[in-house]
């Protein structure tokens, strides 16, 4: 490793590479083997970084990749909670390094966006099979340095939204500490805590967005976060369609298919 070591709490079991082919899989290989909750995958650089969607995520050096091991023990559908758990840990994250001005906002169901561009992404993988999830591993990337320039949607990187001294390590410590703390509140408070920051910094509720699921793509208005993270959309001929897993359109945003 080249870059400063970050110093992590101790729930954090710190697994740094230079390069590695994604740190998902590394963070798969290493459940699969048994290692601890908190086990915390960081690379450098990702030679088959993976995004959602079966899209690859480009991780030139200089941008942040990182993959955490949990052990939840609960059912799925509490699990992929974690998904709204670590966007809102994101966003104070990245609050935490911007200069005031560029407004950060969450993308359901959890993206990070600043000013309308996305500039870091999650990645959620579980066991699967059994009642409870045995390990899930929460993916994460940030545009610190870079963002690419051919994505399907806007992109931006910390440095470009005027963070010009953020470093990878920095990121991380603090999103680390973010983490925990969200963790912490989630374990003790539930969900309902999650779900009311994440609204506070929603990007286009109430507002008609598109939404393309497997085979159909659907417009109406985002009218609500349901209890457990579905997104609720209003239909123009009426009645509403609770949608778990889909990409999400803004009006006028760039896409590319
Ligand atoms: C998305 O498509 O928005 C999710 C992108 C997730 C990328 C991160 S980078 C670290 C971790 N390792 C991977 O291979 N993917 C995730």
């Amino acid at each position: 490793m080249s870059a400063a070591a970050p110093r992590l709490p101790d729930f954090f079991d710190l697994i740094a590479f230079t390069r590695i082919d994604s740190t998902n899989e590394e963070a798969r290989r290493r459940a699969l083997a048994g290692a601890r909750e908190g086990t915390l995958v960081w690379a450098l650089e990702q030679t088959a970084g993976r995004g959602r969607r079966g899209r690859a995520w480009q991780s030139p050096p200089g941008n942040l990749y990182m993959s955490l091991l949990l052990r939840p023990g609960c059912p799925l559908e509490t699990a992929a909670q974690w998904s709204f758990v670590a966007a809102v840990a994101l966003g104070e994250a990245l609050a935490g390094v911007l200069p005031p001005g560029p407004a950060i906002r969450f993308k359901w169901p959890n993206d990070v966006l600043i000013d309308g561009a996305k500039v870091s992404g999650i990645l959620m993988e579980t066991s699967g099979g059994a009642a409870t999830v045995e390990w899930l591993v929460v993916g994460i990337g940030v545009n610190v340095l870079s963002a690419p320039a051919e994505a399907p949607y806007p992109a931006t990187s910390l440095v470009r939204a005027g963070a010009a001294a953020a470093s990878v390590p920095a990121v991380l410590e603090r999103l680390a500490g973010a983490l925990l703390a969200w963790r912490e509140r989630w374990l003790s408070q539930g969900f309902a805590v999650v779900r009311a920051q994440w609204l506070r910094f929603a990007q286009g509720l109430g507002h008609a967005v598109e939404v393309r699921l497997p085979g159909e793509t659907l417009c109406g208005r985002f009218a609500a976060l349901e209890e457990g993270g579905a997104l609720a959309l209003e239909l123009p001929g009426g009645g509403v369609r609770r949608i778990t897993a889909g990409e999400v359109f803004f009006p006028g945003q760039r896409r590319v298919d």
